[in-house]
């Protein structure tokens, strides 16, 4: 039996324009970039998530992953003049010609462009007090995986016909429904995903949503559960995120529909302690990525856990011989079979750029044939 989330939007469709221009209008229009630095008192607005759902209770050992917590529903984080700034750093000119990318799977991305063109974005993340809420939320400490990483955007951008008619088509299906079943409520929904079902390269990642959503329908992340059912987390709304750790369950977005844009910024973590396993990939993003900065900074990050790790253990068998004690040839050897793979690891990932087919995702991990019609709920036709 398929687990369901609340994913009906109770506004009524089409009472309420959008608060914010869509940003395709915004593109090229000088929007000023924000000369405010992040400052947590007038940016972060954090409010407790309704629930977080933890692995066990979705059928996975609470080891699974780097921490007993799978995914969190919909939370308040930054407030609507953060959201604001995030959204004007977007469309500055440099951005959108310098770190656009289009891959098989999604038609426009932006990465990379926090670091070099987007600091209100970049101090936002990298503030120790949004890594305190989103560390809590996670059930451990995290840090951005690497700068590259911080507020990766997927755009969709439809016309105002469009989207008009996505909205007619929702209110005909709701309406057809009340005046059938009697019941208030829409059992409208849109099965086809964003991006088909993948696990994420980085053990958690936090998604935030820079687009008003009233209008929106669908837009939820559905989940394959320990058990092979379907779970569905409600999608955020502006300024509200969703933490989840998506190295270690299977999911994927659904389509939207009403909204003449969604834009999502998704921000990847990693354990901060260098003892915690780590099993970050590439797989998802080295071919839509400028991949000699995606390279620096996943080297730069993997030889700084390395040398974390190397100066622990000189430390320690420096104290031992010290203490006058034998040297334990066997921890030692642990220790030194973990960094071999540590370092093969690494360098499997560091594919050579000539074997790259740029532009190009290879989707991985998808459930078993027909697990993801489990959770399918009729539609009213
Ligand atoms: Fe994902």
């Amino acid at each position: 039996m398929a687990t369901t989330t609340t994913t009906i939007q109770q506004t009524p469709v089409g009472s309420r324009k959008p608060s914010f221009k869509p940003i395709i209008e915004q593109i090229g229009a000088g929007v000023a970039k924000p000369k405010d630095t992040f400052d947590p008192k007038a940016h972060l607005n954090f409010k407790q998530p309704s629930k977080i759902h933890s692995m066990e209770e979705i059928g996975y050992s609470a080891t699974t992953g780097v921490s007993p917590v799978a995914v969190s529903e919909p939370f308040q984080l930054f407030s609507q003049t953060a959201v604001e700034r995030m959204r004007s750093e977007i469309v500055q000119p440099e951005v959108m010609e310098k770190c656009q990318f289009q891959s098989n799977i999604a038609a426009s991305q932006l990465r990379g462009y926090a670091q070099k063109y987007a600091p209100f974005t970049y101090d936002a993340w990298n503030h120790p007090d949004t890594l305190a809420v989103v560390s809590k939320i996670a059930g451990v400490d995290l840090v951005p995986v690497f700068p590259y990483e911080i507020g990766h955007i997927n755009f969709s951008v439809k016309s105002e016909e469009e989207t008009a008619s996505e909205i007619e088509a929702i209110t005909r299906e709701r309406k057809a429904f009340a005046d059938d079943e009697g019941i208030a409520g829409c059992p409208w929904e849109d099965d086809k995903p964003v991006v088909g079902w993948h696990t994420d390269s980085y053990p958690f990642v936090c998604v935030l949503m820079l687009s008003d959503c009233t209008n929106m329908v669908g837009g939820e992340t559905a989940l394959v559960t320990g058990n092979n059912d379907i779970m569905k987390v409600r999608g955020p709304q502006m300024g509200c995120a969703v933490v989840l750790q998506g190295r270690y369950i299977t999911h994927q977005a659904l389509r939207a529909l009403g909204a003449a844009e969604r834009i999502t910024s998704v921000t990847s973590f990693r354990p901060k302690s260098p003892f915690m396993r780590d099993e970050t990939v590439l797989t998802s993003v080295r071919t839509v990525s400028d991949v000699s900065e995606l390279y620096y900074d996943f080297g730069e990050y993997r030889l700084e856990i390395l040398e974390a790790r190397i100066q622990k253990q000189l430390k320690d068998i420096r104290d031992r011989r010290r203490a006058n004690k034998k040297i334990d040839t066997k921890a030692f050897k642990a220790f030194l079979a973990d960094q071999e793979a540590f370092l093969k690891h690494t360098n499997n990932e560091m594919v050579p750029e000539e074997s790259l087919v740029m532009g190009h995702i290879q989707e991985v991990n998808m459930p078993t044939e027909g697990a993801p019609r489990a959770a399918k709920r009729a539609r009213v036709e």
